[in-house]
């Protein structure tokens, strides 16, 4: 498979440009700036990415580029342009103008393979503080904009090219074509990686690791450990072992619904029932993070109890995806842990089942693609991201079954109606909350003091930063009126109007 690699060097845009290169059906991989892989014969171009770093920071990242300048076609974005411009003598300081957001380019070498196709004035994002001012003799100029002169070179007699903007970004309107240009034109790369040649590759590598062994995977009902159950399930059929755990923390009804998807998909799957086991170690816990480890720890002894029963068993399979893997190699290191995320799988040492990661290599939107490639129904594929610890990190204060009850229904109210709304898609991820205050109400000609219900739903692209949505409010007044009347126990409803940051998305 031919392949890119980008180079990251800390800039906030290297995972899209990573994203726009796969759409162009070609296979990418992000390494940090010092940890160059092997250029093996697949690697068919280099892309160097931006940075938060001035290139004449005594900190600034340098790449080693043995093996890559004058070998490989090199792509060199923002940071990357103005280190190569600095690193061949040229000279790259402040910019005495700000260089951030929109401009166009005032001038293009439409013969220059990079910018072919590009119109003339065609759109583009800028983001740097430092500019270059002088370019070393040798680099061609290939595009300008009103206030950047070297906007885009080429080094002459090597494929070695370099833009202070960001093609990656949506702003840049023709960022997409000159990618193009260059991972297909300039690179050769063909363009075949598409969901059927991965699924086709992936399925007959897990035939080859895993022969005839036995595989245990966790299933939570989310989109990846589904993908990842179908990919594996095709690979070995029954020698795939699924267990579904019912924490007693899910949506109403989920989990019977869940496990019905899961076993006309004709998956192996067990479902275990341990939602008092649950209930017993939340009783009377309070913290969060307390509430996050004792539910951690039960899942972790209920799915080791249930992994032991399959006799031999020798893989452990895991739904970890892309941005996971780059998350803990990325220059930045891992990314702090704010909150302790209890996700499926993180078993104990001492069970020593090897693991298999089949999604490793995909971000998000590429599972979902493969998910409808290998039949799984749009209404798995199409979920809201729901927390490992459910519902029990949106009932504030202790966690009881008749709380779980009571939220179930709310939530359900809710999700419901914005699917019949038509506004479930258009949502990244909503739920209710359940407050731990009682407030007074009056129906009929009772006074009542019953629950708070808060309902949230949020727009993002990965959970990191997220806005509320602008819901109608006549969806809401509808919601509101639905809830209160059915739901014994509440009595007011409130809708969270916070964004993240300095919000979170969950309350707990
Ligand atoms: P926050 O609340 O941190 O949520 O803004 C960001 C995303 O992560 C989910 N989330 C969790 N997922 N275990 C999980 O598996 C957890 O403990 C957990 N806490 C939050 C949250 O639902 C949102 O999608």
């Amino acid at each position: 498979m031919d392949k890119i690699v980008i180079l990251d060097f800390g800039s906030q845009y290297t995972q899209l440009i990573a994203r726009k290169i796969r759409e162009l059906n070609v296979y990418c991989e992000i390494h940090p700036y010092n940890r160059l892989p092997q250029l093996t014969d697949e690697v068919r171009g280099v892309v160097f990415s931006g940075s938060p770093y001035s290139c004449n920071a005594p900190d600034a990242p340098v790449p080693d580029m043995e093996g890559i300048k004058g070998r490989l076609p090199l792509l060199a974005v923002c940071y990357g342009a103005q280190y190569l411009a600095k690193w061949g003598g040229g000279k790259v300081q402040q910019s005495q103008i700000r260089e951030y957001g929109r401009a166009n380019l005032t001038f293009i070498d439409s013969e220059n393979p990079l910018m072919k196709g590009l119109p003339e004035g065609s759109q583009v994002w800028m983001s740097h503080g430092d500019t270059i001012e002088v370019l070393p003799a040798g680099y061609r100029t290939i595009c300008s904009t009103a206030n950047v002169r070297y906007a885009g070179y080429q080094i002459e007699g090597e494929p070695t090219y370099a833009i202070q903007f960001h093609p990656e970004v949506h702003h840049s309107t023709d960022g997409k074509q000159l990618l193009r240009n260059f991972v297909v034109d300039i690179c050769g790369c063909r363009q075949v990686w598409t969901p059927e040649s991965f699924i086709e590759t992936t399925v007959s590598q897990l035939r080859a690791t895993i022969g005839t062994d036995k595989v245990v995977l966790g299933l939570s009902g989310g989109v990846d450990s589904s993908v990842t159950a179908m990919l594996l399930h095709r690979a070995v059929g029954n020698q795939l072992h699924c267990i579904f755990v019912d924490n007693g923390l899910l949506r109403k009804d989920e989990f019977s619904s869940v496990l019905n998807s899961y076993k006309d998909m004709g998956l192996n799957v067990k479902g275990v029932d341990a939602k008092e086991r649950f209930y017993a170690v939340l009783a009377g816990v309070t913290d969060p993070e307390k509430k996050r480890k004792a539910i951690g720890k039960t899942f972790i002894d209920v799915f080791d109890a249930e992994a032991k029963l399959i006799t031999d068993a020798k893989w452990l399979g895991q739904g970890t995806i892309y941005p996971d893997v780059i998350e803990s190699s990325s220059v930045k290191g891992p990314s702090q842990t704010i909150k302790s995320h209890h996700n499926v799988g993180g078993l104990p040492d001492y069970m020593k089942l090897k693991l298999v990661e089949p999604l490793r290599s995909l971000f998000k939107d590429e599972v979902r693609r493969v998910g409808r490639q290998l039949g799984i129904k749009e209404e798995l594929i199409g979920r809201h991201p729901f927390p490992g610890p459910g519902l029990a990190i949106r009932i504030l204060s202790e966690v009881t079954p008749e709380k779980v009850r009571v939220l179930q229904e709310v939530d359900h109210i809710f999700i419901q109606g914005l699917r019949e709304a038509g506004l479930y898609d258009k949502v990244w991820q909503a739920g209710a909350i359940l407050l731990p205050v009682q407030s007074v109400g009056v129906m009929g000609d009772e006074r009542t003091y019953e629950s708070v219900v808060a309902l949230r739903a949020v727009e993002s692209v990965d959970g990191m930063t997220a806005d509320w949505c602008h819901l109608p409010y006549d969806f809401l007044a509808r919601m509101s009126n639905e809830i209160i009347n059915r739901v014994r126990g509440v009595n007011r409803v409130c809708y969270d109007i916070s964004s993240k940051p300095p919000a979170t998305i969950e309350w707990e």
